[in-house]
């Protein structure tokens, strides 16, 4: 008979596994594949997550599966004096980004570990954004639960995430591309499975309503979130208040 408390870490670990050597894999093709397939509309995403989560007095920053370190960057720029750590579980990730940052001679800080157990002791940042990672994250619920606990008091979070538009004539194009188009163009250049993964995970994906459910489960309030790009992105922002 199957044990269910045995069979759930062994699945978890497997899973994360699974995730953990895609990124790695396609890592070398991260970013050419991200502009290319985006047609370069992620940048502008980026931009917006640093505009809208950035405050003025912003002093210690945590970027979540911060893989090639656009986003870490991106607010190194915008808030030069504050302390910013990124954080990834793929070394392939962190290297691509480490390169980056001595490129632009940043200050910017990187750690290999994962968003379910930050390495960080608690209240250690007053803001921690994650792009296009969650989604990959198997166990999110424990993953927010972090973020909650190594935010101080009100700190802020940004989630940036892929979403299902919601407006069905642009709904039957997003559809076409993703399920169709893009596994075949990331095929050509990168593993044709991770492409695959891409649609599947961001279909599996709490609707936008269901996901800040969870960040108010988390303990987190004043949840809110934008709409990007006719909805196929979505920027979460929520407040640590205790
Ligand atoms: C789609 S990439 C996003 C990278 C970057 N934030 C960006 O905006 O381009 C997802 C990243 O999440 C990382 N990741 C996935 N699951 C993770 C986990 N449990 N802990 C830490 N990093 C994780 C992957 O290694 C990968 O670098």
């Amino acid at each position: 008979m199957k044990n269910d408390n045995l069979s759930k870490p062994i699945d978890h670990e497997n899973r994360t596994q699974a995730v953990h050597e895609m990124f790695c894999a396609i890592a070398p093709r991260y970013d050419f594949l991200n502009r290319l397939l985006s047609l370069g509309i992620d940048r502008g995403w980026r931009r917006t997550l640093s505009r809208m989560a950035l405050r003025k007095d912003t002093e210690s920053i945590l970027d979540v599966a911060c893989g090639t370190g656009d986003v870490s960057l991106g607010l190194r720029q915008k808030a030069s004096q504050a302390r910013i750590v990124g954080l990834d579980f793929s070394q392939a990730m962190l290297d691509l980004a480490q390169i980056k940052i001595n490129r632009a001679q940043a200050d910017i800080k990187l750690v290999a570990a994962s968003a379910e157990e930050l390495p960080f002791p608690d209240a250690d940042f007053d803001l921690l954004t994650i792009a296009f990672g969650i989604r990959n994250v198997i166990d999110k619920k424990k993953a927010l639960a972090e973020f909650y606990r190594v935010l101080e008091p009100h700190g802020r979070l940004a989630v940036l995430e892929f979403s299902q538009p919601r407006v069905a004539w642009f709904r039957v194009l997003y559809e076409l591309y993703f399920f169709k188009l893009l596994p075949l163009v990331g095929g050509l250049f990168a593993q044709r499975s991770a492409y695959r993964y891409l649609p599947e995970s961001v279909a599996k994906f709490p609707s936008c309503d269901e996901f800040s459910g969870w960040l108010k489960e988390a303990g987190f309030r004043q949840c809110r979130y934008h709409s990007l790009t006719f909805g196929i992105a979505t920027l979460y922002l929520a407040e640590k208040l205790d």
